[in-house]
């Protein structure tokens, strides 16, 4: 690991500020602020300085995209069931042209069959699902590792 700090976006889409309140089985117990609060943690001892976003709005995820280029070295994005339909999502990912990797609490590939698919998944170079909060600080090991890379 090199000696830079990088700036990670990570991201949540529709229904993730109601963590706490969701089916605890496939969710978790966190509330979204105590999960950030560990994915800053866990961001900083990676030498990552993590920023949050969240919103149940699909356009204002669409233009937080659109700002990053410059703001962010990388995305770690959950966009919640937008990730299964939401092509202005997808298309939104390629215009911000980022390291990105996808991320879920609960198994989405155990799940329905809608939830299998992902049409961002294509964008991002690594998916982690059904690791609960623990697979935020394996997506940030990632990230690092990939941005240590200096990959495209
Ligand atoms: C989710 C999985 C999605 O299918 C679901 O719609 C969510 C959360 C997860 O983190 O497991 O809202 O992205």
């Amino acid at each position: 690991m090199s000696g830079a700090r990088y700036r990670v976006e990570v991201m949540h889409g529709v229904n993730l500020d109601q963590l706490g309140r969701r089916d605890p089985l496939l969710y978790g117990t966190l509330t979204l602020a105590e999960l950030e609060r560990r994915i800053e943690d866990d961001g900083s001892e990676l030498g990552l300085d993590t920023r949050f976003f969240q919103t149940n709005h699909e356009g204002a995820f669409v233009e937080r995209l659109h700002a990053l280029a410059g703001e962010a070295n990388a995305i770690l994005l959950n966009p919640g069931s937008w990730t299964h339909y939401a092509w202005a999502i997808h298309d939104a990912l390629e215009i911000a042209a980022l390291p990105a990797l996808e991320i879920h609490l609960s198994d989405v590939q155990a799940r329905e069959p809608w939830r299998r698919v992902s049409v961002i998944a294509d964008l991002c170079f690594a998916t982690i699902s059904g690791r609960g909060p623990d697979g935020y600080r394996d997506a940030l090991a990632l990230l690092r590792e990939r941005l240590d890379r200096g990959e495209e």
